[in-house]
């Protein structure tokens, strides 16, 4: 895979974009993105670009959250009719998802479903702009989308954009709730990456550096100060790297259906299913599956407990749910849900979370679990979460 040109000052976001569309030669942009571009800086630059260098812009703004295979489609047949020779996606992990779509299947048979069809690098010039830090979909060579309401994963090499633009000035009005999910989405990332099942002694290096940095960024990233934003972007963009060599495991397996019937964000479920998940592995870590062992294992664990400063990896483990409860994460609600009253874990949406259970990415984890444990895990969440 190439390496990703990373734009991230001295010069300015916009100078930046100038220079990758002047050094490809682009006549017309394919943007993808929300329609929340009207707050930020770039709207203008997009604005004015045909005016001030002959730039044509189309804009694609027709698709939602977990965005549908149609939107894609959509998005796919306007950057044929309108002639672009370029995508850009600003936004979070939905622009990306589209765009990423769109790339691999702007130069396939429109005649027969993009889903069936292999892909291959058309060399389309692709560019992306994040305006949170967390998905890290920016570095990853995977897209989430949903055909007929089925969760599918379309990926490819060739889709993961070959240059980033970071401009933290876009986190400066980020929500807070936003703000802290995010982060606690990329922290999920590089800790998952670490113990997968695919992880290798390079995607580690990157994955505890994204850790690392994380970790290192927080205070001035949730006081919203600008150095924070620029480091923050910086390491959701690496773990994005480390799990687009070793994908999630079971935290990720775990937590989609949670955001789906509690409202809360991704970032936020991960983050239960993660202080729930990192305990029980270690208490469970002589039962590896992992071909590297248990011992390797414990090494990560321990290692873990290296980059939180902790004497034990239990430690480390806890305090990753100190920190889950620092941010007011602690809850299954949303944080404008003024409903009273805990959060009941009925038997029947027990059995809805654990039938949820992405099963790819729970082979990506080191520890098999079982029904049984899975069921044991989400009631945990409700234990500890749930009141
Ligand atoms: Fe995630």
């Amino acid at each position: 895979m190439k390496d990703q040109k990373i734009y991230m000052g001295p010069q300015t976001p916009e100078t930046s974009l100038d220079e990758f569309f002047a050094g490809m030669e682009i006549k017309h942009v394919f943007l993808v993105c929300g329609r929340s571009i009207r707050f930020l800086r770039l709207n203008d630059y997009f604005s004015s670009l045909e005016e001030r260098l002959g730039i044509r812009v189309t804009r694609f703004s027709d698709y939602k959250p977990n965005p549908a295979y149609e939107s894609a489609v959509k998005g796919t047949e306007l950057f044929r009719k309108e002639g672009c020779d370029c995508i850009v996606a600003v936004g979070g992990g939905s622009a990306m998802d589209v765009a990423k779509c769109v790339k691999l299947f702007a130069t396939l048979d429109p005649s027969v479903s993009y889903l069936e069809q292999s892909y291959e690098d058309n060399g389309i010039p692709f560019l992306a702009v994040p305006t949170t830090a967390g998905t890290g979909s920016e570095a990853t060579h995977f897209a989430v989308i949903y055909d007929g309401g089925k969760k599918l994963s379309v990926a490819h090499e060739s889709s993961v954009p070959q240059a980033v633009v970071f401009d933290p000035s876009v986190l400066a009005s980020l929500p807070d709730y936003q703000r802290r999910a995010t982060m606690m989405d990329a922290l999920c990332h590089a800790i998952e990456s670490c113990w997968s099942v695919k992880a290798d002694e390079k995607s580690r290096e990157i994955a505890k550096e994204a850790i690392w940095q994380v970790l290192s960024a927080k205070d001035a990233y949730l006081a919203n100060a600008p150095e924070g934003n620029r480091d923050m972007l910086l390491a959701a963009n690496l773990a994005g790297k480390a799990i687009n060599l070793t994908q999630t495991t079971a935290g990720h397996a775990m937590c989609y259906r949670l955001t789906g019937i509690f409202g809360i964000s991704h970032g936020h479920a991960a983050a239960l299913c993660v202080s729930v998940l990192w305990p029980f592995m270690i208490k469970h870590a002589g039962e590896c599956i992992d071909p590297e062992g248990a011992d390797t294992l414990r090494q990560v664990f321990a290692e873990l407990a290296d980059l939180w400063g902790t004497l034990t990896m239990q430690e480390a483990a806890a305090q990753f749910g100190i920190l889950v409860k620092e941010l007011g994460l602690d809850t299954l609600k949303k944080p404008d849900d003024e409903t009273a009253g805990p959060v009941e874990a009925s038997e029947e949406v027990i059995d809805e979370l654990a039938d949820s259970v992405n099963l790819q990415r729970l082979k990506n984890n080191p520890v098999a679990l079982t029904r049984e444990e899975i069921v044991f895990l989400y009631k945990e969440i409700f234990r500890r979460y749930g009141g």
